[in-house]
């Protein structure tokens, strides 16, 4: 029996295949219901009990082996070896399967700004070199405010003649501030991008991360729009029967303020691993424009008023694909970067 299994491995392995059609024909001789393999699993019954444990593992890697040598087949039809001479068939059509992917974060950006474009809001870009009045002053963080420590910057050298300090911006928010002040509203944006903080890198952490910032204002824009909008887009994003809950919370930039929970979408609430038992799992902070930040901007808070969000996103591709290690999104390891298929 064993000698059958070797020399069965031995005949696939110079098995060759220059069209689907050939590695089809090569799953039907060996990996079909009707095929060399299930023979020999057949034929296990009549082994003596002494030697099933030896046949059994040579049968159960066999298999394996004859698996993998189908999807070699498979993903070099032209490589893997042509019929026609030793090297690799140039003149055959290329593989459709060969095409990239998108990287995770590719795609959950992506979603994230197609279900809020479906809402009317717009995509804009800020810069992730900034300064302090961007990044923080504007945004309502006073003078030593203790806010400003809840973020660890990284600062950019200062030049003599530079008045305010330059920063790696530390969240999104900052575009807020230079959209508030080149557009008049109502307004309704978007606004993903890469933020910096310095942070020890772990699995739960990084240095390097992205955010999506959201800012509806116009007249009369209360925290009920911001609560269906956020609701609107949990449904979209991890499923219709996602639920969400606000907490309450503080930033400089928002007054009242709350943290984003969603139902945890993996126990549907029961509590696991992923929300710690609690059933809920936070994706960000929201809350209403404070007042100040509109006047800072140059919007005049007595006529207007909005809501406003930053949610992580890396946090999200991880709910969204399981993934527990933020490291993994900046390694480039194809083999991870290459596995998700849209959002
Ligand atoms: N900028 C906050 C952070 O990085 C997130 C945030 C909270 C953004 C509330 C907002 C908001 O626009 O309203 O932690």
């Amino acid at each position: 029996m064993i000698d059958r299994i070797k020399s069965l491995e031995a005949e696939a392995a110079k098995w060759l295949a220059d069209t689907a059609e050939e590695v089809e024909d090569f799953r039907i001789e060996f990996l079909s219901k009707k095929g060399k393999l299930n023979a020999l699993f057949d034929q296990f019954k009549q082994v003596p009990k002494e030697e099933k444990r030896e046949v059994g593992q040579a049968l159960n890697a066999l298999k394996v082996s004859l698996e993998n040598r189908l999807e070699e087949l498979k993903s070099g039809l032209s490589v893997a070896g042509s019929k026609k001479g030793d090297g690799p068939d140039v003149f055959l059509p290329v593989g459709l399967d060969g095409l990239g992917s998108l990287h995770p974060l590719t795609l959950v950006r992506r979603r994230i700004t197609e279900i809020f474009a479906r809402m009317g809001f717009s995509s804009e870009d800020g810069p992730e070199i900034e300064t302090d009045w961007y990044n923080f002053t504007a945004l309502n963080f006073a003078e030593n405010h203790p806010a400003r420590e809840m973020q660890d910057t990284f600062f950019v050298s200062k030049e003599a003649r530079q008045q305010d300090d330059v920063l790696l911006r530390t969240h999104t928010s900052n575009v807020q501030v230079r959209l508030m002040e080149h557009k008049k509203p109502p307004l309704r944006s978007i606004m993903i991008g890469r933020v910096y903080r310095n942070e020890a890198i772990s699995a739960r952490a990084h240095c390097q991360f992205h955010q999506a910032e959201g800012l509806y204002v116009d007249k009369n824009v209360s925290f009920k729009d911001l609560k269906d909008t956020l609701y609107h887009f949990a449904k979209e994003m991890f499923g219709k029967d996602t639920k969400i809950r606000l907490r309450p919370s503080y930033f400089p930039f928002t007054e009242p303020s709350a943290e984003i929970d969603i139902s945890c979408f993996i126990c549907k609430g029961k509590g696991c691993n992923i929300c710690k038992k609690t059933g809920w799992v936070e994706i960000g902070g929201s809350g209403m424009v404070d007042p100040n930040v509109l006047s800072s901007s140059g919007i005049d808070p007595e006529e207007y008023t909005g809501f406003a969000f930053g949610m992580g996103i890396e946090r999200i591709a991880m709910l969204k694909y399981d993934i527990n290690d933020i490291r993994l999104f900046f390694d480039n390891d194809v083999r991870f970067i290459g596995q998700f298929k849209g959002a």
